[in-house]
């Protein structure tokens, strides 16, 4: 079948929107029609060459949300007529991890996937009989993806694509850390660095879970006002004073939990030197460049504080990214202020440029 989709051809050029093959999808695998897709800075990041994994030519996009269109032998877990949103991190149920219950980092896909391959080792994306690979098993840019059922959260058909995509990375990623891998408790006070969508996903995450105090740090005002919106009680405006305004405003002590959603190591550091004497925890959720080291003076380890990070926050997506989806039907989350801009396939590119001019939280694909 021939779908539209963007194309990355070559390192630090724009995507190119064509026509590509899409292949039916083979034993456990899902044939989606995507009707909505996030643009996120990992798409760009990749696209512009910084990502020592990246490959070309490939299809991009991973925050993706769509209906099932058909399923490939031996699947169970979605029928045609689904609607779900895609995952790059899935749950098999069977791995070691998996089974362990101790981690959300299932084995069954990682090898494959990294390389831009389904789990077969192959590619359903092909042009004039020569693959094009996948992206972070999901590959959104395009009006259709096939992707293994394992990587799927299968989601209430009653809720807007267009925005319950944005739980397909960042937000959920924000969301599980606070109420999963940190288990901020009632009442507690929290700390959360950089207000883009991971950090305004955590904000909102502490807020559920009646956290009595969310201090946010960002540099951008407009950024810290969407994040007062979500439950940030404290804004500030970063810098190198930060950690000293956060112990002032914590008696001295710091945080009892901290989150990291900036990706810069320095910011890392302010994370945990925030994090409260005796038991702070810092999350750490940004992903810092190539390379890069995070320095820990050991003494604020020895006194109590803990560090600890997660990919997607922790969380299961096809359990815990339905929850969320009802969370924000029931109006207790707020998906739609993070949508700033909708565009289409063919304006993919503009989405990168705005995001780089950090024009507003998410720009949405509607296809
Ligand atoms: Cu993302
Ligand atoms: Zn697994």
């Amino acid at each position: 079948m021939k779908i539209r989709a963007a194309v990355l051809e070559q390192f630090g050029k724009p995507l190119e929107v064509q026509e590509v093959e899409i292949a039916p999808p083979r034993e456990g695998e899902v044939l989606i029609r995507l009707e909505a897709c996030g643009i996120c800075h990992t798409d760009l990041y990749t696209a512009s060459g910084a990502d020592p994994g990246g490959y070309v030519p490939c299809v991009l996009g991973h925050e993706g949300a769509g209906v099932v269109e058909e399923v490939g032998e031996g699947v169970t877990l979605v029928a045609p007529g689904d609607h779900v949103v895609t995952l790059f991190s899935p749950q098999c149920g069977r791995c070691s991890h998996c089974v362990s219950g101790r981690t959300n980092l299932c084995l069954a896909v990682r090898e494959q996937q990294g390389k831009g391959y389904l789990p077969d080792g192959t590619t359903r994306l092909s042009r004039q009989g020569n693959p094009i690979r996948h992206f972070m098993g999901t590959s959104t840019f395009a009006e259709c993806t096939v992707m293994p059922e394992i990587a799927l959260a299968k989601v209430r058909a009653d809720a807007p694509l267009d925005k319950i995509c944005l739980l397909a990375c960042g937000l959920t990623t924000g969301l599980a850390a606070a109420i999963h891998r940190a288990g901020v408790e009632p009442g507690a006070t929290c700390a959360v660095f950089g207000a883009g969508l991971v950090g305004l996903g955590a904000v909102a995450g502490c807020r559920l879970q009646g956290a009595g105090r969310i201090i946010a740090v960002d540099p951008s005002p407009a950024r810290l006002e969407i994040a007062r919106r979500h439950g940030a009680t404290d804004l500030l405006e970063g810098g190198p004073k930060v950690v000293d305004r956060i112990l002032e405003m914590t008696g001295g002590f710091g945080a009892d939990y901290t989150f990291e959603a900036t990706g810069l190591v320095s910011v890392m550091g302010q994370a945990v030197e925030a994090a409260r004497l005796g038991w702070g925890l810092c999350t750490i959720l940004g992903v810092a460049g190539q390379g890069e080291k995070l320095e820990i003076v050991p003494r604020l380890l020895i006194t109590g504080r803990r560090v600890c990070g997660g990919s997607f926050g922790g969380a299961r997506g096809p359990v815990d990214v339905p929850r969320f989806v009802d969370l924000y039907m029931e109006g207790k989350l707020d998906i739609d202020s993070l949508v700033s801009h909708h565009l289409t396939l063919e304006e993919v590119n503009r989405g990168f440029e705005l995001m780089e001019k950090q024009d507003g939280v998410r720009s949405v694909i509607q296809f």
